[in-house]
């Protein structure tokens, strides 16, 4: 049967993964599958802030190329992560003054946005990542405690002045449903909109957990979005569970990954859908919340899971 990514086109959306560029440069099964598979690619780690410029001024593009040349290759679009957020972010920029700071921010995306402005692969940006606590206040990271909120549109007018056609996203995790951090995202975009500041997109990372549910609402949420006038994203999507795995726990897992794709397909601002990442020998999971794990759509020796099953089937339409 045909891979995910000529269902995706059929449809007008892309279907996209992670990718990690240690086994993207040393394993044959991680490429061909990601190649395969995916239309679009966002860069794990590649593109941040610690891996482009680790110290001031000294930038650093081997990882970050070498995800776009693969892209390249395989005409995959790229969703460049992340400019600006309060990890994977050196402590030489943490510790500036807020003067300093400023004119680093704006440096920095100039100079890692302007790198791929004239290339045709790398169409879009999560400009700022996670600057909400989910109670729906600003999150008190050091950007928001040296500069204020007006980081965030700083951020963006820095963004669209070095790549005019780059699609301008805002980032979160814990969105996909109508909540506090949600709606605070929701208000702010239509705000700096109404000030003409150059935000064109919203992503919603959609890390979820089987063990707490699915966000019923989701369609609703990225239709209010829509609403706004940007496009929506589903940026980061994995599904973890409780180890280890079952045939009922993969039933439910399949589910949810059926019901994301099916919102998006059901939204017309909905570009497609990010997996982060595509086999469970490569995701975060495990390291970050003990005793889960399995997220993903092939299991750790590259077999496709239900999951990969109802993807494939919500892309085709099924
Ligand atoms: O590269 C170093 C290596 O040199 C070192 O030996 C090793 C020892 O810990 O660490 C390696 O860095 C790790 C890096 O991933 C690359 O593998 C970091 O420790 C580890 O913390 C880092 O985790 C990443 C995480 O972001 C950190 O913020 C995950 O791979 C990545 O999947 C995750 O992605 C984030 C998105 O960017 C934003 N949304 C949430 C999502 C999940 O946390």
């Amino acid at each position: 049967s045909a891979p995910l990514r000529t269902h995706a086109a059929a449809r007008g959306k892309f279907i996209g993964a992670a990718l990690a560029t240690s086994p993207l440069s040393n394993e044959n099964s991680y490429r061909t599958i990601a190649a395969t598979e995916f239309n679009q690619v966002t860069a794990e780690n590649a593109m941040k802030w610690d891996s482009t410029e680790p110290s001031q001024g000294q930038f650093n593009f081997s990882g970050a190329d070498a995800i776009v040349n693969f892209a390249t290759q395989n005409d995959m679009q790229v969703h460049g992560h992340t400019l600006v957020w309060h990890n994977q972010t050196p402590g030489w920029v943490q510790n500036l003054g807020a003067s300093a700071m400023r004119t680093a921010m704006q440096n920095h995306i100039s100079q890692v946005v302007g790198r791929y402005a004239d290339n045709p692969a790398v169409v879009s940006w999560d400009v700022v990542n996670e600057a909400f606590e989910d109670n729906g206040n600003y999150r008190t990271s050091f950007w928001y405690n040296t500069l204020g909120q007006g980081y965030i549109a700083d951020a963006f007018r820095a963004a669209r002045a070095a790549d005019p056609d780059a699609r301008l996203c805002i980032n979160d995790y814990n969105t996909e449903g109508i909540n506090a951090k949600s709606t605070a995202i929701y208000n702010l975009v239509s705000s700096l909109r109404q000030q003409g500041v150059p935000v064109d997109c919203v992503g919603f990372q959609t890390h979820l957990a089987i063990q707490y549910g699915f966000p019923n609402d989701f369609q609703q949420n990225l239709e209010r979005f829509a609403a706004l006038g940007v496009q929506v994203r589903i940026t980061e999507l994995d599904v973890r569970m409780q180890m280890p795995r079952s045939s009922s726990k993969d039933a439910t897992q399949a589910t949810y990954y059926r019901n994301v794709v099916n919102a998006c397909m059901a939204v017309t601002a909905c570009a497609g859908v990010t997996i982060w990442g595509f086999t469970d020998k490569y995701s975060w999971v495990p390291d970050t919340f003990s005793g889960q794990g399995a997220a993903l759509i092939y299991d750790e020796n590259y077999q496709q899971k239900p999951s990969y099953t109802a993807v494939h089937d919500a892309l085709a339409g099924g």
